[in-house]
């Protein structure tokens, strides 16, 4: 019988061991990801070079590295299916992210990108020249593994899309170098807001963590959090992004970390108050992190250096025959 050859997709995805991971990067990011991992060849990265586009402690950093790879296995990403690594052990993101800066990135892109606009704000000339130049780091790290999808939440869907700009601009000057990236974005969850102010995002650079539920976050802490999370007036449980912003948020947190969908909550909790719905999501909340924190603790330091060793060496050679081709196409070899 014919045997059939399945040729697996790549996807690459990334998260900054910036601050504290929140159930918007779970839900957004990395709950994706651990669906994806049957199917697709995997590579999920510590972007340590993206973290340090802003001020970081180099002992937080160092501890932070760790963190979140024991996060990535905590939330069922398999090691064995996947690959895990550090983007700063393989030199060729940055150098592809120096040639992207020449050919193919423009400053008039990268001065339409909101989220620097936002990082920034009143200090875009006093912030430091990476920041601006962050999404070409992330079109590097992209463009280096034939990457075909994206999953990340909404707010980068803009860089993947300059991700793609980029590489088209390349591929038209030198020939087909790079496969052109998409963006897979969830329907539900791509965007938690935070729970004090629901028109923000959910973000693990907040000074307030009162706005997040963070996966580490000491049990009664989150439930704390969630039932000083604001709601909005009235007091039917409905979800509607124009009305309700803030019950519609907590709806999609419920539904994504618990395991009714939100039409169903939505029915439960007819003609019950705010209060009954705070304290069962609490429940849910405390059920989904206790659950995790088990797993999270269980995993030592050794194990995740030994994961980190052998995703870079796996990388490695992926990205050195891209960089190889790269280097011949534009003239320095
Ligand atoms: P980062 O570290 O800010 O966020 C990691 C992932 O979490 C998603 N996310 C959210 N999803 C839903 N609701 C939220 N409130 C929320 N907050 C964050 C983000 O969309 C992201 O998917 N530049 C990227 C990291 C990166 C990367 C890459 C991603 C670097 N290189 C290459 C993909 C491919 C970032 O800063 O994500």
């Amino acid at each position: 019988m014919e045997k059939k050859i399945e040729i697996k997709k790549t996807i690459f995805s990334g998260i900054q061991p910036s601050g504290n991971l929140n159930i918007g990067n779970y839900i957004g990011a990395i709950s994706q990801w651990v669906k994806m991992q049957e199917k697709y060849n995997c590579i999920f990265s510590i972007v340590d070079y993206h973290a340090i586009t802003v001020k970081q402690s180099p002992e937080e950093l160092r501890r932070r590295i760790i963190e979140v790879v024991k996060i990535y296995l905590a939330a069922g990403i398999d090691p064995n299916k996947s690959i895990i690594f550090q983007q700063s052990a393989v030199a060729a993101h940055t150098e592809l992210a120096w040639i992207l800066n020449c050919y193919g990135a423009r400053i008039a892109d990268l001065n339409k990108m909101t989220q620097f606009k936002d990082k920034a704000g009143e200090n875009q000339e006093s912030v430091s020249v990476g920041l601006y130049d962050y999404p070409v780091l992330m079109a590097a790290d992209i463009l280096l593994y034939n990457t075909e999808i994206v999953p990340v939440g909404e707010d980068q869907k803009q860089h993947v899309e300059l991700a793609r700009d980029i590489a088209k601009r390349f591929n038209n000057e030198f020939g087909e170098t790079f496969l052109i990236p998409q963006a897979v974005i969830k329907q539900e969850g791509a965007r938690i807001m935070s729970l004090l102010d629901p028109k923000k995002k959910m973000s693990k650079s907040d000074s307030n963590q009162n706005n997040c539920i963070g996966l580490l976050d000491d049990i009664e802490v989150a439930r704390k959090k969630i039932m000083r999370a604001v709601t909005d007036s009235g007091s039917e449980i409905e979800y509607d992004l124009e009305d309700k912003p803030a019950l519609s948020n907590l709806l999609t947190i419920y539904a994504q970390l618990g395991t009714r969908e939100i039409p169903r909550l939505v029915k439960d909790y007819r003609g019950k108050g705010y209060g009954d719905f705070k304290k069962d999501l609490a429940d849910v909340v405390v059920k989904f992190l206790t659950d995790f924190q088990k797993k999270y603790n269980k995993i030592s330091d050794d194990k995740v250096i030994k994961i980190l060793e052998a995703g870079r060496k796996k990388v490695e050679k992926l990205a050195s025959a891209k960089m190889e081709k790269v280097r011949q196409v534009i003239g320095v070899r």
